[in-house]
């Protein structure tokens, strides 16, 4: 019981850290982009908000959402950016897109037209509500349901976060790839593409919210 008070309360202010390193790094990047900036400052009120509220949660056994969360720091993103070399032509879908960190980053930095399937209405509405805040609900189109279930739009590059997805999505998301228009881009965190393994493809480890992770670019 001590113990695992101990290595909880080890785990937590390791991860606090970190995160405070990421935002350290990320400082003149800030400076630049106040968007960004402003971005960063609302998701950490939001995160202090239900780190507050979590006993209550835990109390009435309330879950927020089913599936795990994570996402990538802005850093992160620029080196990706570099590698996937986007334009303000491009249209970018997040498979997974949770809060919209990540598709706010590109429309924010590159000007592209950005597309946001999500599952969970909660993550979705903030990523609404986020993308007129910070004046970019232009760029922004909202896919509200299942990677399942859903048929994937036209885009030049998918960002797949599927650390938590199963065989399944990846099945789905394979069939799609498979019939759509080239060229294309995926992006895949934190775990290959194994049925595009034969592509082209780039890999980098950088650092994510959750610790450092591979990301599997490949060129279709
Ligand atoms: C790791 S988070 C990624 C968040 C976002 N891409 C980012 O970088 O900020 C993965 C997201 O995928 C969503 N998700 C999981 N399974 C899904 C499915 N079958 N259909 C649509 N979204 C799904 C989860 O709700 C979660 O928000």
């Amino acid at each position: 019981m001590i113990y695992s008070f101990f290595n909880f309360l080890y785990c937590f202010i390791k991860h606090v850290l970190y995160r405070f390193w990421l935002t350290i790094v990320a400082l003149p990047l800030y400076f630049m982009v106040w968007r960004l900036a402003l971005l960063e400052f609302v998701l950490f009120l939001e995160e202090c908000f239900y780190l507050l509220l979590s006993p209550f949660f835990m109390f009435f056994k309330i879950r927020r959402y089913e599936t795990t969360y994570g996402t990538i720091p802005f850093l992160s993103l620029r080196q990706i950016s570099t590698l996937l070399d986007i334009k303000s032509t491009d249209t970018i879908c997040d498979c997974g897109s949770g809060k919209g960190k990540c598709l706010l980053y590109f429309s924010i930095m590159f000007r592209c037209q950005v597309i946001a399937i999500e599952s969970v209405s909660y993550l979705i509405k903030i990523h609404q509500c986020l993308s007129h805040l910070l004046g970019q609900q232009s760029r922004h189109r909202f896919i509200f349901d299942s990677l399942l279930t859903t048929d994937l739009p036209k885009a030049d590059v998918y960002f797949i976060s599927g650390l938590d997805f199963d065989n399944s999505v990846f099945a789905q998301l394979q069939r799609f790839f498979a019939a759509c228009d080239l060229p294309i881009k995926i992006v895949c965190i934190g775990a290959p593409f194994t049925h595009l393994q034969c592509k082209k493809q780039d890999m980098v480890i950088l650092p994510c919210s959750w610790g450092y992770c591979e990301i599997y670019i490949y060129h279709l």
